[in-house]
């Protein structure tokens, strides 16, 4: 058996990533500011603009709402919509910044009424900060534990009525008392080449650059379902186009900048392609665990499961199941391989 081992890249270095990086911090001119702008997504806002217009007219703050589905598909810019159309404020932390309980209280207890409190990351929070959060969001109250030993006492102080939205990458990894809190969960969906062609216009409007209809869904076609990412490769079309031809954001343009990154017609990078080889030719396209899987190509598991999995299940490259994760025929197709005989479960 030949062992395919590389040094491992963090995603974060991925052009093709869907995390948040540096270079992404001017997308917040492009994200969306009221839920008319906001493109795709259609079932969670009719949901939402249902659940934002009684809680309004009851004049209540919303019922806390987790927000969960893959890397960079707008569950920060949702957050900030719901905020708007709420018309209250927002304060915005993620769970690995609260690291002590006393850093959570100082949070809820700077809140208004009605108020939102986003924690991105939210199944990265501690123990200790979370079983503050059951008391603040069950019965707005926090629970203080005043002096030690055996003439310690808890008092209980109020706290204004607010709304927790939470967001995960993760829905399986919160603890189930946090969960069973959350009254409304919606899960976001990767984006349709069709939807994301027209946010890629929008935000090409938004830049200042001329693009056409068939260069738009060229890079909406290579963003993995991904608006953060058709965003950042917006940007490096553009940069093709001014450099190499006239500035216009055409099919040709963005097909060679694409190429030039080393992304495919799928929008696969090296990174997904090696490990759809690896299945291949290292376990005969599968059923192979996802740890042995991550160990062979040299990735985290969990980077695995969450940046690169979803996309490649998405396009029916790979699938999940109980035995390990398994190539398509459409995978072999595209990579232009051959399957071995006797595969069962293509
Ligand atoms: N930019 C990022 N996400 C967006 C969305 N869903 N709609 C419009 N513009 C966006």
């Amino acid at each position: 058996m030949s062992i395919e081992f590389s040094g491992g890249m963090a995603d974060d270095e991925r052009i093709v990533s869907s995390r948040q990086i540096k270079e992404d911090e001017a997308e917040n001119s492009l994200r969306p500011k009221t839920m008319g702008e906001y493109i795709g997504q259609e079932k969670v806002k009719e949901n939402l603009s249902v659940f934002i217009e009684a809680a309004r007219l009851r004049g209540e703050p919303l019922d806390h709402t987790l927000l969960y589905g893959p890397p960079g598909l707008g569950k920060t810019t949702l957050a900030n919509i719901i905020a708007n159309e709420m018309g209250v404020s927002i304060r915005i932390t993620s769970g690995p910044a609260i690291e002590k309980p006393g850093d959570l209280a100082a949070l809820l207890t700077n809140l208004s009424e009605n108020d939102i409190l986003f924690i991105d990351e939210i199944h990265r929070l501690n123990r200790s900060v979370e079983e503050i959060l059951y008391p603040a969001m069950e019965d707005y109250a926090l629970d203080i534990i005043i002096g030690k030993g055996p003439s310690a006492r808890s008092i209980r102080l109020d706290l204004p009525r607010f709304t927790l939205i939470g967001a995960t990458t993760r829905a399986g990894q919160l603890t189930s008392p946090l969960r069973d809190r959350f009254g409304v969960m919606l899960r976001l969906e990767l984006y349709s080449p069709e939807e994301l062609e027209k946010i890629v216009t929008r935000s090409a409007g938004i830049l200042g650059v001329h693009s056409r209809y068939d260069g738009a869904l060229e890079i909406a076609r290579r963003s993995r379902g991904t608006p953060r990412l058709a965003n950042r490769l917006l940007r490096r079309v553009r940069d093709f186009a001014q450099v190499k031809a006239d500035g216009m954001i055409t099919r040709e343009t963005a097909d060679m900048a694409l190429k030039a990154l080393e992304i495919d017609a799928l929008g696969l990078d090296n990174i997904d392609r090696r490990m759809l080889r690896s299945i291949i030719l290292n376990y005969n396209g599968g059923p192979v665990g996802l740890e042995t899987l991550a160990a062979t190509i040299g990735e985290e598991a969990i980077t695995l499961e969450t940046a690169y999995e979803p996309y490649l299940m998405q396009i029916g490259f790979l699938n999940r199941t109980p035995r390990g994760r398994c190539v398509t025929l459409r995978a072999y197709e595209h990579l232009k391989m051959e399957p071995a005989d006797g595969q069962q479960h293509l």
